[in-house]
């Protein structure tokens, strides 16, 4: 599967976000509910420091709900204040506030009268443009004049005692690592090409037929699993009518349907990342 992040673009992002950090007192992590884990970027911690972060777990509505509250508990007992957020409804959004009006507090008795400044961060399309949008809501108070803004950036109050950079901080995926490299692909937040598409549709089909076989029979109309998994794409290929001439099945829409369905949540909730408490990437 390609990926847009070459070493010299991950410098120059990491440089970028460097600077940035240095105007804030607090990070707004965000990772992908289905995939706390691989969601993740790998130097975060050490760009972060000492600095607050709170790990925000978006698409909450489409992953599994005990999943969710299990990787809440398991990221608290690590030490980050944790917020369970769906960016489109708003959900959690308030929780946020309230996390980030405590660092307000606890900032406001060694520096009266300075807010905590946050900014937002995560990986492409995990939600950071959404969940801005519903941080500041109707609330468009820029603070402009503020000293240490960076050109063409504003902070935007958010609350008493609390200000929001405007733009994220985009940072790369840990794509070094395949079953990383096919879960984004699954939930979509990588781009991938064709073969990117079958390798990642495949992998999710093994997923599925091991975690969840009912849940892929239903949606598709598949009266079993077959035995050699490479062909369910196939079979929904078929049962969808995505077929090439000669009767042939198209395998790449195949591919594309099935993930596009099972990104939206049409075949119910689910977490590829298995809570597990030995995480070094937190
Ligand atoms: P980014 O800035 O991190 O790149 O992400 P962005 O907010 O653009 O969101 C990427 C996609 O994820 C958007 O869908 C957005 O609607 C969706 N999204 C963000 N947060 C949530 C959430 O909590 N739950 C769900 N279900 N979806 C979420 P899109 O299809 O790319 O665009 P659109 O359909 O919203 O226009």
């Amino acid at each position: 599967m390609s990926s847009p992040w070459y070493p010299s673009h991950m410098a120059k992002t990491k440089k970028i976000i460097k600077e940035q950090l240095k105007l804030c007192d607090a990070v707004l992590e965000l990772r992908d509910a289905r995939v706390p884990r691989s969601s993740s970027n790998p130097i975060l911690s050490r760009l972060i420091g000492n600095k607050s972060r709170i790990v925000i777990l978006n698409k909450a509505d489409l992953a599994d709900p005990v999943a969710t509250r299990t990787w809440h508990k398991l990221l608290s007992e690590a030490g980050y204040l944790v917020a369970v957020v769906d960016a489109v409804k708003g959900q959690g959004v308030s929780q946020v506030t309230k996390l980030l009006r405590r660092l307000s507090f606890q900032r406001s008795r060694l520096f009266p009268g300075a807010p905590v400044r946050a900014m937002v961060i995560g990986i492409p399309n995990v939600g950071k443009s959404s969940f801005i949008n519903r941080m500041v809501g109707k609330r468009v108070a820029m603070t402009g004049r503020s000293p240490g803004i960076t050109r063409g950036k504003q902070w935007i109050r958010i609350g008493r005692g609390c200000e929001l950079l405007d733009t994220p901080g985009v940072l790369w995926p840990n794509m070094e690592d395949p079953e990383v490299v096919f879960k984004l692909g699954a939930v979509g937040a990588t781009k991938v090409d064709e073969p990117g598409l079958v390798a990642a549709g495949s992998w999710l089909v093994e997923w599925l037929a091991h975690n969840s076989p009912e849940s892929l029979m239903q949606r598709f109309g598949l009266p079993h699993l077959p035995e050699d998994k490479e062909r369910v794409l196939e079979m929904i290929g078929e049962k969808r009518g995505l077929l090439l001439g000669g009767g042939r099945v198209d395998i790449a829409k195949a591919a594309a349907v099935f993930l596009r369905e099972f990104q939206s949540g049409r075949l119910g909730r689910f977490t590829l990342d298995e809570p597990m408490a030995d995480s070094d990437n937190w």
